[in-house]
């Protein structure tokens, strides 16, 4: 059996919980899905990013303590990713205790490694990003790039990482492990920033005292940042229990969005390495969602929260359109339009339609008693294709290739139904194969669609009467054919899907 780690990022508490988040952990979470379906081992993190200035800030504009308002504040994150079905395996918040612990003891061990040492440090910083910039990346003389707002100016005695340190073994690295970073063009930028010549990091602050504090020094306090990437390593017993830690590290699944590629791809790596760790094996870097046509600004979708959308489209829905149109990798297009016309054909006219056709025939035809499928169907051979590519799609962290393939055996299936017409047929052996096929097909699909949108899954399962969960089968051998036994009762319900007039 092999593991499955994935994590997302750890959000700020800053902002709530919005479309842009979402999109990272339904990806996160349909993989994760997936590789429970093919029977991997599989652990699921996301978790809040609590410490820092900015949250600091945002509290004392509350009039809170910083601890009161990240408790208000995390939950949310919670709640939306319940409200989108995504089943995480564990919540990391960085305020934990079993956090704190394990940031002390990584940060002592590259101490006492001796790549982290004492000097002055003057630059300008932005509290948006919780980062330093230097001169030539600001835009507009004095603009952060990321938030446009102005930078300020900071001058600290910090403790540094000596980043240098590790400029040769990180292009090594990177040599050595042509996938780590997916997509290539995010490597090659990951690894030009690298071969660019890497400074020594500040990677502490006496002006600030939410934070972790630096054990051996407590004037400091450990840099937001650098507190946040070891979220990766707490939640699977780092420090704490190596037999566990072991058992999942290295082989990480990193999602994250392109404007974090230096921190997972070029510190996080270093800084595992300085603390005698191998570095994460994957990092798979992702684009940002686009508003509605607009150029877009981070910040319009910013204003999106998860529940408007599952609220107008259903949970099932917005988690498949978040992984059938943005492919992992690409900036992709985010509008109404865009979930609606995906709703309409892909849903209500491909995948609910052919369940409510089958369903409702074989109730007029079969007495409502679902017939066994055809082994000589040319539907199972379309079938076998599409498992094997759908196999393909989604082991490729590439769920809208793997959705694909599963609508080519819908619209197939459609298709054949057009041309057999069982429902304009007498009642016989000619139509209970093509209505048995069907519901083979019906039973192949619900597996498939498991990680996009596991309650419909659910349903399409128990409406042609199926026992237990699509979730328990294993993957592959439960997409060959003609496991559907036939002699089950087949319900026909509400449609899945209604159309959509908008
Ligand atoms: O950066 N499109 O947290 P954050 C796609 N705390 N994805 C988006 C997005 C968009 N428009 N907007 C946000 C942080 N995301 C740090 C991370 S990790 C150790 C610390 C997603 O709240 C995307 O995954 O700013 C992005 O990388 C992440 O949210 C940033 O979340
Ligand atoms: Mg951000």
């Amino acid at each position: 059996m092999s593991r499955f780690f994935v994590t997302t990022p750890i959000y700020y508490v800053k902002d709530a919980p919005h479309v842009g988040h979402a999109y990272t952990t339904v990806n996160a979470d349909a993989l994760a899905r997936w590789h429970r379906l093919i029977g991997d081992d599989v652990f699921f993190l996301t978790g809040t990013d609590e410490h820092g200035q900015k949250v600091a800030r945002a509290a004392e504009e509350q009039g809170l303590d910083p601890l009161a308002w990240t408790d208000q504040m995390s939950p949310r994150f919670a709640e939306a990713w319940a409200g989108l079905d995504v089943a995480n395996d564990d919540f990391i918040r960085t305020t934990e205790p079993r956090h704190r612990a394990s940031v002390e003891r990584f940060l002592s061990a590259i101490y006492d490694n001796g790549y982290i040492f004492k000097d002055s440090y003057r630059g300008l910083y932005c509290v948006g990003c919780e980062r330093y910039y230097a001169t030539d990346e600001l835009v507009d003389g004095n603009l952060c790039p990321d938030h446009r707002t102005p930078v300020e100016e900071l001058e600290e005695e910090n403790y540094f990482f000596r980043l240098s340190a590790f400029e040769d073994r990180l292009v090594e690295w990177y040599a050595a492990n042509p996938g780590i970073v997916v997509p290539e063009s995010k490597r090659n930028e990951a690894l030009s920033f690298i071969k660019g010549g890497l400074k020594d990091i500040s990677i502490t602050r006496t002006s600030i005292d939410w934070g972790v504090r630096v054990p051996w020094d407590d004037e400091h306090v450990f840099y937001v940042w650098y507190d946040a990437l070891i979220n990766y390593v707490t939640a699977i017993g780092y420090g704490e229990d190596p037999e566990r830690f072991d058992e999942w590290w290295p082989s990480v699944h990193h999602i994250i969005g392109k404007e974090i590629i230096r921190f997972h791809c070029v510190w996080w790596p270093a800084m595992c390495m300085a603390a005698g760790i191998e570095p994460p094996a994957h990092v798979q870097v992702h684009g940002w969602l686009l508003l509605g046509g607009d150029k877009m600004s981070n910040s319009s979708v910013n204003r999106i929260t998860p529940a408007s959308l599952t609220e107008e489209y259903g949970v099932d829905p917005v988690r498949y359109h978040l992984l059938r149109d943005i492919p992992l990798g690409s900036d992709g297009e985010f509008s109404a339009e865009g979930i609606s016309s995906r709703y309409n054909s892909d849903l209500a006219n491909n995948l609910g339609n052919l369940l409510s056709r089958v369903t409702t025939v074989v109730g007029s035809k079969c007495g409502g008693v679902g017939p066994v499928p055809d082994p000589s169907s040319r539907l199972a051979d379309v079938a076998g294709t599409v498992v094997a590519d759908a196999v393909a799609g989604w082991g490729a962290s590439r769920p809208d290739l793997g959705l694909e393939a599963t609508w080519r055996l819908i619209r197939e299936t459609n298709a054949e139904l057009e041309i057999a017409e069982p429902w304009k047929a007498e009642p016989g052996p000619g139509v209970d194969a093509v209505l048995g096929s069907a519901l083979e097909v019906l039973r192949i699909v619900a597996i498939l669609i498991v990680p996009a949108m596991p309650a419909t899954a659910r349903e399409m399962w128990r409406r042609i009467g199926l026992e237990g969960t699509p979730e328990e089968q294993r993957l592959p051998e439960a997409g060959s054919w003609g496991r559907y036994p036939g002699g089950l009762t087949v319900e026909k319900g509400a449609p899945l899907f209604p159309r959509r007039k908008d």
